[in-house]
């Protein structure tokens, strides 16, 4: 059941608005009134025949407009959509919903990376959306559960701290990995070596409580692996990465009561 026709015009053509229109296009009765960016020509090669309007009060009318803005902006720019009574969301965890200077606001936050190249699948993205007014919400619930099958109501606090989380989750670990590149290219050993591993720890931490598979020097207790592992990476010039492998060694420490 598709129901009604929900007519979207979508400001943004980074990452979040580029892959949202392309979830959009497979949906059922969704239909895309316009496409605006602030360099219009991002949105040239996959608008078709979609219209691309040059100014944000160009936008036809629409059932929701969606901002897939970089957070700062949001709040001045959606002054500028001020005067159309239409639904208008954002597409951040962090940013609450009254960011948005629009009588009629909401959240429509994918909670997902989304890189350029990425595939996304669409069905399995939560999306989480927020709006004060009820038939809003009814509305927003609608046009998600039109790309997702994971669709929740969640409201501003807990969806920004979700966002926290979700930096650990994501932003984190891709930057733990960055770091044990800059290990192996320095030492001259393949980084390729290090991805079975990765792929069985992230196989272990999906299918287990993260806290049962946890091994490691630091699980353990064993100091002194520790020590050389500080030595190393401070021979190696590391030292930025020597605070943090003591920090979150002091951290597994502390979870694990090896202190006591
Ligand atoms: N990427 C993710 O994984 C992800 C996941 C969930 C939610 N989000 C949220 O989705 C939103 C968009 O993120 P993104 O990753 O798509 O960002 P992005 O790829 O960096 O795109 C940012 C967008 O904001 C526009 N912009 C930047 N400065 C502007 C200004 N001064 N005035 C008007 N427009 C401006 C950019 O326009 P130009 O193209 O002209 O620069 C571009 O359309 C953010 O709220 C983010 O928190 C992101």
């Amino acid at each position: 059941m598709s129901g009604r026709e929900i007519k979207i015009g979508l400001f943004g053509a980074g990452n979040v608005g580029r892959h949202l229109l392309a979830a959009f296009r497979e949906a059922p009765n969704v239909n895309i009134v316009g496409l605006w960016n602030r360099h219009p020509a991002k949105w040239k090669a996959v608008a078709g025949e979609i219209p691309v309007v040059p100014e944000p009060e160009q936008m036809p009318d629409a059932d929701v407009f969606i901002l897939a803005l970089k957070d700062d902006v949001l709040q001045n720019f959606s002054r500028r959509l001020s005067g159309r009574d239409i639904l208008t969301v954002h597409t951040s965890g962090a940013m609450p919903s009254d960011v948005l200077q629009t009588a009629r606001r909401g959240v429509f936050y994918p909670l997902q990376t989304f890189a350029p190249e990425s595939r996304v699948e669409w069905e399995r993205v939560p999306l989480l959306v927020w709006a004060s007014e009820t038939n809003d919400l009814t509305l927003l619930q609608d046009l998600a559960g039109r790309i997702s099958k994971n669709v929740r109501i969640i409201d501003d606090r807990q969806r920004a701290q979700l966002h926290v989380a979700a930096v650990f989750t994501s932003n984190f670990t891709n930057v733990m990995m960055q770091m044990a590149r800059a290990i192996t290219d320095k030492a001259g050993i393949p980084y390729e070596l290090l991805l079975p591993l990765a792929r069985q720890n992230f196989e272990n931490i999906l299918n287990n409580n993260p806290a049962d598979v946890l091994t490691g020097p630091a699980r353990r207790g064993d100091v002194r692996t520790i020590e050389k592992h500080l030595r190393l990476l401070r021979e190696m010039g590391l030292a930025n990465e020597a605070e943090i492998y003591k920090e979150l060694t002091a951290w597994i420490r502390k979870r694990f009561d090896l202190d006591k």
